[in-house]
């Protein structure tokens, strides 16, 4: 909030945003900075307790710039498709209904150096940063086609860059296989960077001007995300890396004005630091991979939603 100059700040008075993650870190603080400018945030957490508090947080923030902004919080574990879907359901028809969304922020993440499977049986960063996300925002689409200027960032890293997709690997998983080779946190967590930078290229192409989808990577910032996994050498080294990074106001606001910024409708399926257009790496161009990806994750989608047993 304390980077939000008068000039930035362009009211979202009227808009509803979803954000997921956004009971710490870089959600937080979008949260917050989405309701200071004025719009109703639909946060989801996944503890309560912790969801309560953020909730509150939200409000003090609009409430401190003097701004419509409102929060609800809603409970969804990321890590289970068929909760992914059945709550976006109850979003677009059921008893939590919304007339309409103006922005989806995918912005929940995961990190983990063991290996840990999903509710559905996928590796659990390529579920949660990934899946749950692909889930969400295809299924909220109808709400989002009746916002006039509707649209969805995801959140990227530049861990991206040295992503891959380990294709056999993840059909394995839906086949209901798990790998014999060693799990390597950070190779899992590139490739659901990866995937979320194809998803926003593919998301693009097959929304056309129905909204406009951007991916964003945050920078290092400064979070919890790397210790939640419990003691580990990843966690020991997260503690040491996240001193250098910013405070997450600042990539909140960046996605913010992602968020608000009239200028850029239709520029979709850009990548973007800093309000700065990046280029993306050359794997997170290929519209064959973003194919595919899409292809794979409504077979994910398809198969937990169905109850498959797999
Ligand atoms: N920090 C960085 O330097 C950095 C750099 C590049 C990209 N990013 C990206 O930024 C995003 C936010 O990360 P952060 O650094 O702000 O970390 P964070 O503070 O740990 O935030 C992650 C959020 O995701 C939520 N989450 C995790 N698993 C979930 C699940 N199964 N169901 C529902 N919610 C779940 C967490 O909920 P709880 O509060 O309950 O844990 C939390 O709200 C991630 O996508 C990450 O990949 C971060």
């Amino acid at each position: 909030m304390e980077r939000m100059k008068e000039d930035d700040a362009i009211p979202l008075r009227g808009k509803t945003c979803l954000v997921t993650g956004a009971t710490s870190g870089i959600g937080l603080a979008t949260a917050c900075a989405l309701a200071a400018r004025g719009a109703m945030v639909v946060g989801i957490g996944r503890d309560p307790a912790r969801a309560e508090r953020a909730r509150a947080a939200v409000i003090a923030a609009a409430e401190a710039c003097a701004s419509d902004g409102g929060a609800r919080y809603d409970l969804l574990d990321l890590s289970s498709l068929r909760a992914v879907a059945d709550y976006a359901a109850g979003l677009v028809a059921g008893t939590k209904a919304l007339p309409k969304l103006d922005a989806v922020v995918n912005c929940a993440g995961f990190y983990s150096d063991r290996r840990a499977l999903s509710l559905d049986g996928c590796e659990m960063q390529f579920a949660v940063n990934h899946l749950a996300h692909f889930c969400l925002t295809t299924r909220l689409l109808p709400l989002l086609a009746k916002a006039p200027d509707a649209r969805v960032v995801t959140v990227s890293s530049a861990s991206h860059y040295y992503g891959r997709i380990a294709w056999k690997t993840l059909e394995g998983y839906l086949r209901g296989a798990t790998p014999r080779r060693p799990y390597i946190g950070i190779r899992a967590y590139e490739q659901s960077k990866l995937a979320n930078a194809l998803f926003t290229a593919g998301l693009a192409r097959r929304a056309g001007g129905a909204l406009t989808a951007f991916s964003a990577d945050p920078g290092l910032v400064n979070t919890e995300m790397g210790l939640k996994q419990g003691l580990s050498v990843g966690s020991l080294f997260w503690n040491w890396r996240r001193r250098f990074g910013t405070s997450p106001a600042v990539p909140a606001e960046a996605i913010a004005w992602l968020v608000a910024e009239p200028a850029l409708r239709g520029k979709t399926g850009l990548y973007w630091k800093d309000k700065q257009e990046l280029a993306p790496s050359r794997r997170a161009l290929d519209p064959e991979a973003a194919d595919r990806l899409w292809t794979l994750s409504e077979a994910f989608v398809e198969a937990a939603t169905k109850g498959a047993s797999r």
